[in-house]
């Protein structure tokens, strides 16, 4: 079999990291584009050492043509992992401009360079955060479109001209089609399973998980619960958490689906990625003391702005067309965090 090159924009950050772990261990060379604005490129030196295979890496914006046309010329990927963009609701609330010129005008300059190399195969971290407010509480695809905040309508927005490009090429009809997958991750934690790589927030996270390690290991002095009166079982709010190593799995079978039915004439396919199932903030508390052995101080605080109740994914189609779906447990999840943080306090620097 030929071996493929995989280019992968953020791979230094938190979940392209795990991606270049699982894509050298399944026998794919990676080259990496990241301007390192969200990571550090420590992350990447542990990648080859947990896999002991070496990796291209450049500093580069995706946004510089340039640059970015001389490494397709240089490396010859043929498919394209994106994962640059920054990712914080709150910010993007703050600084609109600067999340559409990064996430959108990003991913213009990029899928322009690969159609001028040729390079038509995309997958492409989208979010359940595209899903607008609805009365359900399971998500499958075909949910109307509605972010509610600018960094989940610069991820909708990015889902449209990705759609755009493959429909073109179905009127075109060219040799080579546009094979894009847009996957909608849900809520990613936990961490590769030897501690070498994991989540490694700039300033205070803001997500639950990294919020909770740092509580535990006495960065935090404590964790606020946003609201105990939602209507769910416990009050508190329930999301689809997914391990990040399941996740990344997720994009390697997206790959390898470029060549079945779904997409072997060109397409633009959005899958859920998620496990189907929800847990509420005190019962990711309770599992974290569990796992641990550590008591995490909080207080019940008021609702956070814009937060759901409950909202899980329907997977079944990244399981039909993809073959995939979630292995790891809760436990799992928490281990791992728990494993990444304790040995790596203060991440990676
Ligand atoms: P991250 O911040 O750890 O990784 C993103 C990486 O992209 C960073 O290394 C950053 O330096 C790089 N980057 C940002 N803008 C760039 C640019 N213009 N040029 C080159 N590199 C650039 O975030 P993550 O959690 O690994 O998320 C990866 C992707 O998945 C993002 O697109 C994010 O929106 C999406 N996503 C994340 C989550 C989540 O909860 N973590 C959920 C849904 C979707
Ligand atoms: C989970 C639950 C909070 C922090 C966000 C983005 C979304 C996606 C994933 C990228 C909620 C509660 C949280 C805390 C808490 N990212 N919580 N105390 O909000 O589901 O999704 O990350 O695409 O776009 O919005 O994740 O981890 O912030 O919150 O009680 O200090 O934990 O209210 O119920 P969320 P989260």
């Amino acid at each position: 079999m030929a071996i493929h090159t995989v280019l992968v924009t953020g791979g230094a950050g938190y979940i392209g990291s795990h991606a270049c772990v699982e894509l050298l261990e399944a026998g794919f060379n990676v080259v990496v584009v990241d301007n390192l604005s969200n990571s550090n490129p420590e992350s990447l030196a542990r990648v080859q050492k947990l896999t002991g295979k070496s990796l291209a890496f450049y500093e580069v914006d995706i946004r510089d043509k340039q640059s970015l046309s001389d490494i397709f010329v240089k490396e010859m990927p043929d498919t394209v992992v994106h994962f640059a963009g920054l990712k914080a609701v709150g910010e993007s609330c703050e600084q609109p401009h600067l999340y559409y010129h990064n996430n959108v005008f990003g991913t213009l300059v990029l899928t322009e360079v690969m159609q001028a190399h040729q390079v038509k195969q995309l997958v492409f971290s989208s979010s359940a955060t595209v899903y607008g407010i609805t009365d359900k509480t399971q998500y499958s695809e075909d949910l109307p479109i509605g972010a509610i905040n600018p960094y989940g309508r610069s991820k909708a927005m990015v889902e449209d001209i990705l759609r755009d490009l493959a429909e073109a090429d179905k009127i075109a009809k060219p040799d080579k089609p546009w094979k894009i997958a847009l996957l909608r991750y849900f809520n990613p934690i936990g961490a590769h399973e030897s501690g070498l790589i994991g989540e490694d927030p700039n300033g205070t996270p803001n997500n639950l998980m990294p919020y909770v390690a740092q509580v535990a290991i006495g960065k935090l002095p404590q964790l606020s619960v946003f609201g105990d009166d939602y209507p769910t079982h416990d009050g508190t709010g329930i999301r689809d958490y997914i391990h990040v190593i399941d996740l990344v799995k997720g994009h390697i079978k997206a790959i390898h689906a470029f060549n079945n039915a779904h997409f072997v004439e060109g397409n633009c396919k959005a899958y859920n990625l998620g496990a189907g199932r929800g847990y509420s903030v005190l019962e990711i508390i309770k599992k974290f003391e569990e796992v641990t052995g550590k008591t995490i101080n909080y207080k019940i605080a008021p609702r956070r702005p814009g937060d759901l109740a409950e909202y899980f994914a329907n997977p079944e189609l990244a399981l039909q067309e993809l073959n995939w779906k979630v292995e790891k447990t809760l436990h799992d999840m928490v281990a791992d965090t728990w494993n990444w943080q304790s040995k790596n306090p203060q991440g990676y620097r």
